[in-house]
């Protein structure tokens, strides 16, 4: 069965703002002041509410704890590979190939990102910076040595590089853009944002479905931040950002409203990275012990080491089927346990999910086996935009963010401004459609330019696992067969 509602039934951006307001309707003045400015901290896609636990979309659309096990269970095993347990917990062979695990943030660069306070923290305990992370903390255990904190700050903080002089975007116009090419399919809108064109009369719903956080963002360099929206695939490889081909000046649009905020203006300080470090130097030593630490605190095992290619040399912990599936202690206990184990802070239906699939890797294989496309589009939230065989698809809340480009196209109704549902893809037919689709370079290669929404375009390895998954799939039915 699919569950398409926020798993938890907590609809949160229902419960920030709107839940408020109607319980709000003829209380005092005063109370409904301060909550309205709570509201309109919240009503900006950087500051919607976060999760308490790793934020994970493939899981949090599809799964919650309403779910039988067998079926709680498939989640679980999206969860090993999101997390990127398996980084350290080798999977069986024959699971190998579906649990690869997934490469964190590029960190070549970060110290032009993010100044050395932001950077302290994001090494010491992530969650402290942004609550819904899925980087674990390294340090948060209480034998935790803040020497070797310190150390991998001066590193990090050294990976420098010379940013091209962006132009200062703006903001109006990123509004625009961010609310109409897609960015809400996975991010959150604008809490009474009004898509241009829109009637007057028409209620814009609000969003019902988890939105995926993004609050790094008030920690970025703004013209870093303009530079990953250049090149989201190269920053994170993962593809779960993917990237849009955006033009210099959209993408400084989209940074200068992102950075924002409620108030749509831009902060005073806004060339973090560069400018607050005055009085931090990082030192050469430091910087060589720091580098050194990066490897040995695991730190490889999400993030490539900045500047060289290849494998490195991995502390591999006790493999997938050896661990205890029952287990509430190292990395799945619910406070930091310390040494080289990794904290999370999942909630109890993210373990239970990981536990299931644990349990039924070792016992029963088969059960979890799945399509190997609707995996693949789970882990990167193609049913964001695109249904397939009755799954996903544009939530019914976010399609007056798709807009018609041309109105002519109205009489084709739903098909004129929403994306495409992927049914017809599938078998060695579609391979061309497919590269030309997920790996377009330049200009936002357009099939329908009459959609307001883009495809976005994935790194070459991505983009060849898809095809490889899709050619190997027959077309579907537009039936749920789930
Ligand atoms: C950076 C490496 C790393 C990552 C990533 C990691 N672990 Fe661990 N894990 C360890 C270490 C180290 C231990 C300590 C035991 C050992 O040395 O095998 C451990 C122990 C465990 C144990 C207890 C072992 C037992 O049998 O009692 C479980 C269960 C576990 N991890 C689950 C997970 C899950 C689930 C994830 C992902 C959400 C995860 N781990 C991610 C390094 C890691
Ligand atoms: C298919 C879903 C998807 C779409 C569409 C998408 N994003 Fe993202 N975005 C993500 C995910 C997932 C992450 C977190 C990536 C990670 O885990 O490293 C992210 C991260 C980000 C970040 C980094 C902030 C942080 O806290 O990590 C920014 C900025 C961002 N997205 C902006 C945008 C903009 C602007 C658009 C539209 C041009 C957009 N995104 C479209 C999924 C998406
Ligand atoms: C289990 C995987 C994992 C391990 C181990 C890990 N990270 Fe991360 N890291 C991530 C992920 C995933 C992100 C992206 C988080 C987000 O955007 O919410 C990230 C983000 C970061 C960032 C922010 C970069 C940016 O530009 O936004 C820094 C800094 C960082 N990690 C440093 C470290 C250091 C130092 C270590 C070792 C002590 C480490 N990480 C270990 C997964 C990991
Ligand atoms: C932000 C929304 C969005 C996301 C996320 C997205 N797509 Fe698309 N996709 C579109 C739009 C819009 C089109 C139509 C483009 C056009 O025809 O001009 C499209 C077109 C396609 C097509 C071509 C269909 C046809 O008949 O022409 C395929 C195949 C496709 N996408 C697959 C994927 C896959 C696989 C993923 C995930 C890896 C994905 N898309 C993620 C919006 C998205």
């Amino acid at each position: 069965m699919v569950r398409l509602w926020n798993r938890d039934l907590i609809r949160r951006d229902i419960l920030t703002c709107r839940g408020w307001w109607h319980g709000l309707i003829g209380a005092a003045l005063i109370l409904a002041f301060v909550f309205g400015q709570i509201c309109s901290l919240r009503a900006h896609p950087v500051h919607t509410e976060s999760a308490d636990y790793p934020f994970v979309i493939g899981f949090e659309r599809f799964y919650s704890s309403r779910d039988d096990d067998d079926y709680l269970a498939r989640g679980g095993l999206i969860l090993l590979n999101e997390l990127n347990c398996v980084a350290c917990h080798e999977p069986p062979n024959q699971w190998a190939e579906r649990l690869a695990g997934v490469e964190a943030t590029n960190l070549h660069g970060v110290g032009t990102r993010l100044d050395v306070l932001d950077l302290e923290m994001m090494i010491r305990n992530p969650r402290f910076v942004k609550k819904d992370t899925s980087m674990p903390s390294m340090f948060a255990g209480s034998d935790r040595d803040l020497g070797e904190v310190e150390a991998l700050k001066h590193y990090l903080s050294s990976l420098k590089y010379e940013l091209p002089p962006y132009p200062r975007g703006n903001i109006e116009a990123g509004r625009q853009l961010y609310h109409r090419i897609g960015c809400v399919a996975c991010h959150a809108p604008e809490v009474g944002f009004r898509p241009e064109g829109l009637p007057e009369n028409a209620e814009i719903e609000l969003a019902g479905l988890p939105s995926t956080p993004m609050n790094l963002v008030d920690l970025y360099d703004l013209q870093a931040l303009t530079h990953f929206l250049l090149g989201s695939n190269e920053h994170r490889p993962s593809g779960r950002m993917p990237d849009y081909q955006l033009g210099e000046n959209e993408a400084a649009d989209l940074a200068a409203y992102l950075k924002a905020g409620p108030d749509l203006v831009l902060p005073d300080k806004l060339a973090g990275a560069l400018k607050k470090d005055d009085d931090f130097r990082a030192d050469k030593e430091i910087v060589a012990k720091g580098r050194e630490l990066f490897v040995a605190k695991n730190c490889v095992a999400c993030h490539a080491l900045p500047g060289q290619l290849g494998e490195q040399q991995l502390n591999k912990s006790k493999p997938l089927l050896a661990l205890d599936t029952t287990s509430r202690n190292a990395c799945m206990s619910e406070r930091p346990s310390g040494g080289a184990m990794p904290f999370y802070g999942m909630d109890e239906v993210q373990k239970r999910a990981i536990s299931l699939a644990l349990e039924r890797m070792a016992s029963a294989p088969e059960s979890l086996k799945s399509d190997e496309v609707d995996w693949r589009m789970k882990q990167l939230n193609c049913y964001a935009c695109h249904e397939r065989d009755g799954v996903g698809g544009v939530e019914a809340a976010r399609e007056v963010y798709f807009r018609f480009e041309d109105l002519s196209y109205r009489k084709l109704g739903r098909e004129g401004h929403l994306p495409p549902s992927i049914d017809h893809i599938g078998g060695e037919g579609t391979k061309e459609l497919l590269r030309r689709s997920l790996s377009s370079s330049g200009d936002r290669n357009r099939i329908r330019p009459h959609i307001s929404g883009c495809m976005p375009v994935y790194g070459e390895d991505i983009s060849e696992r898809l095809i490889k998954a899709f050619e190997k799939a027959k077309p579907t039915s537009g039936e749920n067969a789930n």
